[in-house]
């Protein structure tokens, strides 16, 4: 149905990046908002991480919204960071900081 796990994991430096799809038959409920809380709050109580990294092109509105809405404070653009199928895309860079509020379940 998808995958979400981390990337660019740096133990000693204590962050890492999120990664996660659907298969389409899989979006639209909500499923990935859930899936994303879960591993945060795992990657920061149990792995012990401080600093959590999500990043989408700026064309992924549905990706913006799981992200702010698991608490990814939007920190800025990254100008032609990914290379996708029709060229360089913008990504917005979110980032959730050990201390931050977690959304209410
Ligand atoms: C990104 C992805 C995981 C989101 O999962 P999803 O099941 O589609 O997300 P949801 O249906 O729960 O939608 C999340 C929110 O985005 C909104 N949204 C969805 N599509 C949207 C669109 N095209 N424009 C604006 N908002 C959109 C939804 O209304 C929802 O908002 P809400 O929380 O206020 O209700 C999924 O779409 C996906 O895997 N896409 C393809 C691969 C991908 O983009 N991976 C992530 C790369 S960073």
């Amino acid at each position: 149905m998808g995958l979400i796990g981390w990337g660019d994991v740096d133990l000693r430096g204590g962050s890492a990046e999120i990664l996660y799809w659907l298969l389409p038959a899989g979006r639209g409920g909500g499923v990935m908002t859930d899936a994303v809380v879960r591993l945060s709050r795992w990657a920061m109580d149990d792995l012990g991480l401080h600093r959590l990294r999500l990043t989408h092109s700026v064309a992924n509105p549905a990706s913006c919204r799981v992200a702010t809405r698991t608490g990814f404070a939007l920190e800025g653009t990254m100008r032609r960071a990914l290379l996708h199928a029709d060229g360089w895309h913008d990504e917005h860079l979110h980032a959730r900081v050990r201390g931050d509020e977690w959304p209410a379940e």
